[in-house]
């Protein structure tokens, strides 16, 4: 059985149809992501498969039971930073590890949020407040937010996506790192609009198309070792072929002769050997 699944998921605002019989799976421990162009309904499928919004149709679940709100196993790191304004970079990351674990004596959270904090290179900024911290930082503290908390899964929207591309890829190897050394397997969920990050740290890749009506296209596994690099997206031909099979997805979502991803037949058994398709 997957650890997290969605079945047939449709969602609408109001008479806006956003998502139209969504199928995903995640197994224990694996890093999924999903590309998809602007307002293609990206956070909407992020938010309902965290439990954060309803949707209309389908279901939801994590490790077999029914997602009906956000999970205690669970982070979610946002769009934007979403830090809160008045509290230093340790007080945002404190708040979360006492709502985690409220029944840990102070000095214990305290030593967590310093150690996860520390994690992510700023040690030496505990007491900065975010208008203090530049956009790398801030999202540093977010992650360490996200891994304080100790979370089985991770809800990742564009983690990255205000950030200049040496930040970027700095924070990428950084992600990679912690989902690998905290000694417990993470699943991971990521939105983004960058297939090549995709490619930097997923295990499968999905392609959300155009909406309205969006729906998955079937899973592109990626069987690169790690740390993946950005020489690797250049010359690999695994690679080139997973951003090519991604991009004529994309490229053809615009496209509504294209057959949509078929509602009885779940992602999972459609993963795509990329060898195969090109
Ligand atoms: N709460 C809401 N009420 C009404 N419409 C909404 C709401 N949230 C999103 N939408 C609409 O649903 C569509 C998908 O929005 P969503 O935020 O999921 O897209 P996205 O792919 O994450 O976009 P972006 O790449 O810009 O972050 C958009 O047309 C958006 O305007
Ligand atoms: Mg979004």
């Amino acid at each position: 059985m997957s650890f997290i699944e969605l079945k047939d998921v449709s969602k609408s605002y109001g008479p806006r149809n956003v998502l139209s019989g969504v199928n995903l799976t995640l197994d224990e421990g694996e890093f999924v992501s999903i590309v998809g162009a602007s307002a293609s309904g990206k956070t909407t499928l992020l938010k309902a498969a965290a439990g954060l919004i309803p949707y209309d149709k389908g279901s939801i679940t994590m490790a077999g039971e029914a997602v009906t709100d956000f999970s205690t196993k669970a982070s979610y790191i946002f769009q934007n930073y979403s830090l809160l304004p008045w509290l230093s970079a340790f007080e945002n990351v404190n708040l979360a590890v006492e709502a985690a674990f409220p029944d840990w004596p102070k000095p214990m959270q305290k030593e967590q949020s310093e150690k996860y904090l520390q994690m992510v290179g700023l040690g030496a900024a505990l007491l900065k407040k975010p208008s203090q911290l530049s956009g790398g930082m801030r999202q540093r503290v977010s992650i360490a937010r996200a891994f304080a908390t100790e979370p089985r899964v991770m809800f990742l929207d564009e983690p990255f996506g205000a950030l200049d591309a040496l930040t970027r890829a700095t924070l990428q190897q950084e992600l990679t790192t912690l989902c690998r050394s905290v000694g417990r397997p993470v699943t991971a969920l990521m939105i983004t609009n960058n297939v090549d990050e995709a490619i930097l740290l997923s295990d499968r890749i999905l392609a959300l198309s155009r909406g309205p009506g969006a729906t998955l296209s079937p899973a592109v596994s990626v069987n690169l070792p790690r740390p993946r690099g950005a020489d690797l997206l250049m010359h690999d031909d695994q690679a080139i072929r997973v951003r090519n099979h991604l991009a004529e997805f994309l490229l053809a979502g615009s496209d509504r002769e294209r057959p949509a991803q078929r509602p009885e037949a779940p992602a999972a058994s459609k993963d795509v050997p990329v060898e195969a398709s090109i």
